[in-house]
C-alpha cells in the first residue's frame, strides 16, 4: 500500500479530521515561506525583528512598509492545487476543519470554510488600540492619507492603524485559539501540511492529538519538528501530494 492510499484509509476511518497548515501550503502559490530569504529591499532585515509591536512603536513607517511589501508579494497569488485539494476534502468530510498559521486568504479563496486563523489576516488592518473592541477593523481603502508617511490614523480615535496579524510576542486571538483547542480534543486524525513546527502553540497541536491516541499525518518535502511524531509522512509538495489523496479516495 502506498503512503497516499494509507492516508486515504486514515481519513476514511477518522471520526474528526483537523488540518494544520503553515507557509509551505502557499509556497506553490508563489508566496515565500516565512523562513525563505527575502528579496530586494528587505534582504537586510530579519522578519522576526520587524513583525513585533516594539518595532512598530519604534518605527511605524518601516513596519507598515514591510507589510505593504508583503501584501504586494501576495496580491497576485492564487490558490494552488494543495489549497483546492483541502477544500475538496472538506466537501468529502464536512466536519473537517483547517487551523492555519498563514495570514494569506488562499484557503478561503479555494473554497475552504470556517478556517481557524491563529495569526490573523494580512489583507486586514485594525486600530492599534482596538478602540471600538477587539478587533477594531479599519478599511484603509476608505481613508486618504500621505502613504509615504507610513500607516494611517484610526478614523475613530486617531491612533495608528496596524496590520491585523499576530506579531512575535503577542497573544494569539483568544476565540480562534479556543476553537482550535476544542477541535483538537475531538480530533483523531490531524494532517500537518507545510509547517516547520518551530512556532508554538501550533507546534504542540499535533502532539496533543497523538497524546490522546490520534494519528499524525505530515505533508512536507523536508524533515521538520513534526516528522519525528508522524504516523505517516507524505514526503513532497502539498500541491502534488494532496490532489493524489483526493483521487485515491475517489468515490470510496
Ligand atoms: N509543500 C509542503 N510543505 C512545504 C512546501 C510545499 N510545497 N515547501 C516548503 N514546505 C515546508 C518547509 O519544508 C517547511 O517545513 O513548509 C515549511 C515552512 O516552514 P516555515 O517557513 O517555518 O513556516 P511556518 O511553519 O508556517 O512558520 C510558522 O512562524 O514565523 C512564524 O508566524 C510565522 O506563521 C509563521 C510561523
Amino acid at each position: 500500500m502506498t503512503g497516499i492510499q494509507a492516508c486515504g484509509d486514515y481519513l476514511q476511518a477518522a471520526k474528526q479530521i483537523a488540518v494544520l497548515t503553515g507557509a509551505g501550503v502557499s509556497k506553490e502559490s508563489g508566496i515565500p515561506t516565512f523562513r525563505d530569504a527575502m528579496e530586494g529591499l528587505w534582504t537586510k532585515f530579519d522578519p522576526t525583528q520587524l513583525a513585533t509591536r516594539r518595532a512598530f512603536d519604534a518605527n511605524p513607517k518601516q513596519v507598515w512598509d514591510f507589510y505593504e511589501y508583503r501584501r504586494e508579494l501576495m496580491r497576485p497569488a492564487q490558490p494552488n492545487p494543495g489549497h483546492f485539494a483541502l477544500a475538496a476534502l472538506q466537501k468529502r468530510f464536512p466536519t473537517l476543519r483547517i487551523i492555519t498559521q498563514n495570514i494569506d486568504d488562499l484557503h478561503e479563496r479555494a473554497g475552504s470554510t470556517d478556517v481557524i486563523r491563529l495569526h490573523g489576516k494580512i489583507s486586514q488592518n485594525k486600530c492599534i488600540a482596538n478602540c471600538q473592541g477587539d478587533p477594531t477593523l479599519v478599511d484603509v481603502s476608505q481613508l486618504t492619507w500621505d502613504k509615504s508617511s507610513g500607516p494611517p490614523a484610526c478614523p475613530q480615535c486617531g491612533q495608528y492603524v496596524r496590520p491585523d496579524v499576530v506579531w512575535y510576542g503577542e497573544m494569539l486571538p483568544h476565540t480562534q485559539l479556543e476553537r482550535a483547542k476544542a477541535l483538537l480534543e475531538i480530533t483523531d486524525v490531524i494532517m500537518v501540511v507545510g509547517t516547520s513546527g518551530l512556532v508554538s502553540p501550533s507546534a504542540e497541536m499535533p502532539r496533543r492529538v497523538k497524546e490522546h491516541g490520534g494519528v499524525v499525518i505530515e505533508v512536507n518535502p523536508d524533515y521538520s519538528m513534526i516528522t519525528r511524531i508522524a504516523n505517516l509522512k507524505l514526503e513532497g509538495a502539498s500541491g502534488v501530494m494532496l490532489p493524489q489523496v483526493v483521487v485515491a479516495l475517489g468515490d470510496k
